[in-house]
């Protein structure tokens, strides 16, 4: 199943195995680089059936970081477009992930601590902005305060994300993908943890759920209807009085209502890293999360998608066997080896001629495995 095609409204996939959205943190002021375009563009000769950009911020003060990507101005959408065409020109279709880092932004780049911008990241030019958020409550202590969304916020926000999805078809995105896991600003309203408003956007699961549905609707209205939208949540938050999988079901279910098609099932992040390896009462083995894409695919109805320690074509290829996800999302394991789906294809035995690598490689690899197999070398 991992390389049969997977028809997504009017969109086609060559096959089911999607590159995460990874954040490079190395754009300038939103503005990608040459660098944003090899790095995603191997993964499409790598021979990807979907290609996702790094959450890219629908306004400035959403970046997570300095070296974030952005897509609030129009003047993005020229460099945006030059990644699209390289990654259809390989086959793979271009997606983009939609982000608004809420609380968690304004900070130093990982490679600089990872935490709060501190004077070392200031004495590079790299100062701190005021962020946004469902409530005023910061991340912990050291962090940034946000200021609590007030009542023209939500219309600004929502203004934004309506004007990204504009632009990212505008740059020929064929799938957007909207951030609402990993403690970012939709997530932040749906948890517990994190808002504690008393209006209509806080208290009962429905009041929490209200800001990033109204944010689903609005794209969903901007967003072409032959086009897939995609919602990342996380499926728990694994901390006390946190945000559960039953609150997943029951989101994806209001999901599906407004036109969402695929839930991409992460977790975690809402008072820290969602991929350090943090105290969780779930164990971080391969295909942790796999239960949660399960459950959302099975009680809510709609297609899901699976990530997080996902590393080898038969691990991949069994989940889809057994009804657990209809994509599979693979993260470090791409940086790791950006052939991956290329390799996942030889593993599989679906691909014994080199067929689906890009026949500048092809060529020379069908020529040399005759003498592979004669050393008994096996790839
Ligand atoms: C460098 C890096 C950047 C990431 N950036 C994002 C991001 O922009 N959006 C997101 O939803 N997840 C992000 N993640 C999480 C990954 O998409 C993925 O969910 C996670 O790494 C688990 O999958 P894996 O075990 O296959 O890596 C990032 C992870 C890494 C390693």
């Amino acid at each position: 199943m991992l390389f049969e095609p997977i028809r997504l409204r009017e969109v086609t996939a060559r096959n089911r195995i999607v590159i995460s959205p990874m954040c490079q943190y190395s754009a300038t002021d939103g503005h990608v680089t040459d660098w944003h375009l090899v790095h995603l563009g191997k993964f499409a000769q790598g021979g990807a059936g979907i290609v996702m950009m790094e959450a890219t911020a629908v306004e400035k003060r959403g970046r997570i970081t300095h070296g974030d990507t952005g897509i609030w101005d129009d003047a993005h959408v020229q460099g945006l477009r030059r990644i699209v065409e390289f990654l259809k020109s390989q086959g793979a279709v271009p997606a983009i992930q939609l982000g608004h880092a809420g609380r968690k932004a304004s900070m130093a780049r990982p490679w600089y601590g990872n935490g709060p911008l501190t004077q070392a990241d200031l004495d590079r030019g790299d100062k701190p902005w005021s962020i946004v958020a469902p409530s005023e409550k910061s991340l912990g202590e050291g962090w940034l305060s946000p200021r609590a969304f007030k009542a023209g916020d939500f219309d600004v926000v929502l203004n934004a994300f309506r004007q990204a999805a504009r632009r990212a078809h505008a740059a020929g995105f064929e799938v957007a993908e909207l951030h609402g896991a990993h403690g970012y600003l939709l997530h932040s309203f749906l948890s517990p943890i994190s808002n504690d408003r008393t209006d209509q956007y806080g208290g009962s699961l429905e009041n929490r759920m209200r800001f990033p549905l109204e944010v689903a609707k609005a794209v969903r209205e901007a967003w072409p209807a032959g086009k897939p939208l995609f919602m990342r949540c996380s499926s728990i938050d694994d901390v006390e009085g946190g945000w559960t999988l039953e609150d997943t079901v029951l989101f994806s279910k209001q999901l599906k209502s407004v036109g969402v098609d695929v839930v991409d099932c992460s977790s975690g992040g809402i008072l820290g890293s969602a991929t350090a390896a943090a105290k969780t009462t779930i164990k971080r083995e391969p295909g942790f999360q796999l239960p949660f894409a399960e459950r959302v695919r099975k009680e809510a109805g709609l297609m899901t998608m699976a990530v997080g320690l996902i590393l080898s074509g038969k691990q991949a290829e069994e989940a889809l066997q057994a009804g657990r996800a209809d994509l599979i999302a693979i993260g470090r394991d791409a940086l790791y080896d950006p052939n991956w789906p290329l390799h996942a294809a030889r593993e599989l035995g679906v691909d014994p001629e080199y067929a689906l690598w890009p026949h500048q490689y092809g060529w020379w690899l069908t020529r040399r495995q005759p003498l592979l197999d004669k050393a008994g070398i096996k790839r």
